[in-house]
């Protein structure tokens, strides 16, 4: 019989990775919240993989959805109609809310944010975008440059005309200020830049209205608020990467309707279509949309609304809407929320708990007085060594909960269907390994 592992070890490109450092874990079968490897052993999906399998695994009506486009047909071309995504379009103009219109489809979050991007150059007629240092927006070109976090640098130089502005992180306030006296310093701060850079070059602000894999962040109330009013000042467009928190995440079916504002354009991927299949999508405003009907739009893909991801797209969405799974996100919030807490006054090294729905982070310390960080961005990319949140993700991972970690962040990010007794087991295991991080602090 075939090694399969050695041979995803030998012949497999891995993502953010040494390779031969890649240790194979052969996944066999996956199910509910739970997947199972080649040995038997079983794992709770605790960040419902790349925060993205939203329904969980092996889902009947999910499946049946694609196999019954799958049997219609595979493929139709973007330049010809697909029921499934004409049908999707106007599920996700519904749930948008009546600001906006048309979306583009294309694979992957990536895509829907340079889709974002060349929509708000082309809109504007200018050509800088402003993003933020604790985000992730994409793998390529324009989507990797927006990106704040270290899986920049080695891709840099990027393109002209983005930048990078503060965070609305009131644990480590990039202006040692205290909330609510700062008066939202980082949104005004962020004025400032598109003035300096002058108003008629910005074409856009980019940004995660809940900070995802940089540490699960979510703002202060008057940022976007006070975002959006600085946008419409200085005529620029406000980009919300809903990507991580979209389609029921934070226990709305959008993060922005936790803060009361309404973004120009709005990228999805991940949750959209549960990754069943890779699906992303980009949301314009009617006042964008509208530019579109006697102006071209200069984008397109071979995948570009592909008609087996919208189909995902579709039945995703009847799904959750069916067993209540956003109610449910917004219901588990209160468990979360109140276990993490109560794991954090046990632990010293849990320098902070923040999240909102089923979207949380724990943040580890090493020095109770100076919050250092348990891992920092320079440990990212060095080999060999193993940050100490990743130690904690990895006696987790042996204890049979999955989840992801960056910088000196736990990001947990359960399907959305999970029990409040399931929650609990999982936690069980974190509350255990963070032995292994208290160990660390060194006052
Ligand atoms: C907020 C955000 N935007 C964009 C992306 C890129 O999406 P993809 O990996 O599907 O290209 C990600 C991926 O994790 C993300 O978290």
């Amino acid at each position: 019989m075939e090694d399969y592992a050695q041979i995803e070890k030998e012949y497999v490109m891995r993502s953010w990775s040494c390779q031969a450092d890649v240790k194979v874990n052969m996944i066999e079968k996956a199910d509910g919240i739970y997947f199972w490897d080649k040995s038997g052993k079983r794992y709770s999906d605790f960040s419902s993989q790349l925060n993205s399998t939203s329904c969980g695994h092996n889902v009947k009506e999910i499946n049946d959805g694609i196999v019954e486009q799958l049997n219609k047909y595979a493929y139709i071309g973007p330049g010809l109609g697909s029921e499934a995504r004409a049908k999707l379009a106007k599920m996700v103009a519904d749930i948008a809310g009546p600001n906006y219109k048309r979306t583009f489809f294309s694979s992957s979050g990536t895509e829907a944010n340079e889709a974002a991007v060349k929509a708000a150059k082309w809109f504007t007629g200018k050509y800088k975008i402003i993003s933020r240092y604790q985000s992730y927006h994409g793998a390529t070109g324009i989507a990797m440059m927006l990106t704040g976090d270290p899986r920049r640098y080695p891709n840099e130089p990027g393109y002209p005309g983005i930048l990078h502005g503060p965070d609305c992180y009131c644990y480590r306030c990039p202006f040692k200020m205290e909330y609510p006296s700062c008066d939202i310093m980082c949104a005004r701060y962020i004025g400032d830049m598109i003035r300096f850079e002058a108003k008629e070059t910005v074409a856009a602000v980019i940004a995660e209205p809940i900070v995802g894999s940089n540490g699960i962040i979510p703002p202060v109330k008057e940022y976007f608020p006070m975002l959006r009013e600085i946008c419409d000042q200085y005529e620029v467009l406000l980009i919300a990467d809903e990507v991580m928190t979209g389609f029921g995440r934070t226990g709305k079916w959008l993060a922005i309707e936790h803060y009361d504002f309404k973004p120009d354009i709005i990228t999805t991927a991940k949750n959209l279509s549960a990754t069943y299949v890779p699906l992303g999508g980009t949301t314009y405003s009617k006042k964008v949309s509208d530019y579109f009907e006697d102006h071209w739009f200069v984008e397109g893909h071979t995948y570009a609304g592909h008609p087996l991801a919208c189909a995902a797209g579709v039945a995703t969405i009847n799904y959750m809407k069916k067993n209540k799974l956003v109610e449910n996100a917004a219901k588990m919030e209160k468990v979360m929320e109140k276990r993490l807490n109560e794991i954090k006054a046990d632990h010293k090294s849990v320098g902070d708990v923040r999240g909102k729905g089923l979207f949380w982070g724990v943040e580890l310390i090493k020095n109770t007085k100076t919050k250092e960080q348990a891992g920092t961005r320079e440990e990212k990319f060095m080999r060999g060594h193993v940050p100490i949140p990743a130690k904690v993700a990895g006696e987790c991972m042996k204890n049979g909960v999955f989840f992801l970690q960056m910088v000196s962040t736990l990001l947990f990010a359960p399907p959305l269907n999970i029990t409040e007794q399931q929650i609990h087991e999982a936690l069980d295991v974190v509350d255990k390994a963070l032995e292994i991080s208290d160990k660390e602090v060194v006052k």
